[in-house]
């Protein structure tokens, strides 16, 4: 038997039958059938037993390996090169459809308004303690010389969790906090932004939800003069440099003596305008000298020390800034509302 002739026989059989592989998956199937382990090509050095000139076999045997793995190779590349054309072809984009519009969030203008704020005071040198929603009745009212029986309580009610704790109604609540914890008692001065509640009936003016930024200074003879000047400079930052602000006696019980500050209207410069219904100013904060019994219950020595304290809500100066009619709208989550206002 002429073995080198049927290693050459089995070598054109392949290169015929690898002509008619179209596809991939036949070229699969032809490597199993020559190429492969039990393929016909290599199931041809079995013979290798019973041939006499073994050396010539061999190299026959591996020329004709050769020769089909090459053309097996190059039809590999050929077929790889046609499935990527083809999957290029199908996936294709098809730039004429319209696109889907992504949505951008905004920033609420209320956080604007946090966020100016609390960079004037930063300039000041003033440190950002933001203070907990949940509150103890302690840190809320207690501290701040409003103990269970107080009249006050009744313009401040809130959201409770069993007696003791609640949604806090003011930020001043983080002022007894960072004043109780100040190890050393040393000088504070302090803002805290931050989110309020009380139970109201929601209308244009009143929401449930609100927001303050707290302000408190604490050190060795501050005054009221210090108060007024640092307020002077917010209102001149805030609402413009020929502003001009005024101190209206009022009570909080936290505070002695305690006032409420107008600014000169922003609007009208303070000949009067729809604005500041005719009066040519507008409230914006309650403020006053901490109260010496404040100071005293949050460990600070009334002899030694003392302070002032002022909270502006939030939303009152947006709506004031944006000309927002409806306090409502801050917390609708309307898109509509959202999208005057820069995008995050
Ligand atoms: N906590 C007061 C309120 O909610 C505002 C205030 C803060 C007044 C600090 C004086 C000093 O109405």
């Amino acid at each position: 038997m002429d073995y080198i002739a049927l290693a050459n026989d089995v070598g054109l059989e392949a290169l015929a039958a690898l002509n008619n592989v179209d596809s991939q998956a036949k070229l699969e199937e032809f490597y199993v059938a020559y190429l492969a382990k039990k393929g016909s090509i290599s199931t041809l050095m079995n013979h290798m037993r019973e041939v006499p000139d073994k050396a010539a076999y061999g190299a026959a045997v591996n020329k004709v390996r050769q020769e089909v793995s090459a053309k097996y190779e190059e039809k590999k590349s050929v077929l790889a090169k046609v499935a990527l054309n083809k999957r290029l072809e199908e996936e294709r984009i098809d730039i004429t459809l319209p696109g889907s519009a992504t949505s951008f969030g905004h920033i609420n203008p209320y956080r604007l308004i946090i966020d100016e704020v609390t960079d004037i005071f930063l300039d000041m040198g003033y440190e950002v303690c933001e203070g907990r929603d949940v509150e103890s009745d302690r840190f809320n009212f207690e501290l701040l010389n409003v103990p269970k029986d107080h009249p006050s309580r009744d313009m401040q009610d809130t959201f409770y969790f069993g007696d003791d704790y609640l949604l806090r109604t003011q930020t001043s609540a983080a002022q007894a906090h960072k004043m109780c914890e100040m190890k050393e008692k040393k000088p504070i001065r302090m803002i805290a932004p931050g989110k309020a509640y009380r139970r109201d009936d929601d209308d244009m003016t009143h929401s449930h939800q609100f927001a303050q930024i707290e302000g408190l200074v604490v050190d060795k003879d501050i005054s009221i003069a210090h108060l007024k000047a640092t307020l002077e400079l917010f209102a001149k930052k805030m609402f413009g440099q020929k502003r001009e602000i005024r101190l209206r006696s009022s009570y909080f019980p936290f505070t002695e003596p305690s006032v409420e500050v107008d600014v000169s209207c922003f609007s009208c410069g303070g000949k009067g305008c729809n604005m500041c219904k005719g009066t040519g100013w507008i409230e914006i904060l309650g403020a006053g000298m901490v109260n010496p019994r404040v100071l005293e219950s949050c460990g600070y020595d009334p002899n030694v020390y003392s302070g002032f304290a002022f909270g502006v809500g939030v939303e009152r100066v947006a709506m004031l800034r944006y000309g927002i009619d409806d306090i409502r709208r801050f917390y609708q989550n309307d898109f509509r509302f959202l999208k005057d206002y820069p995008v995050k």
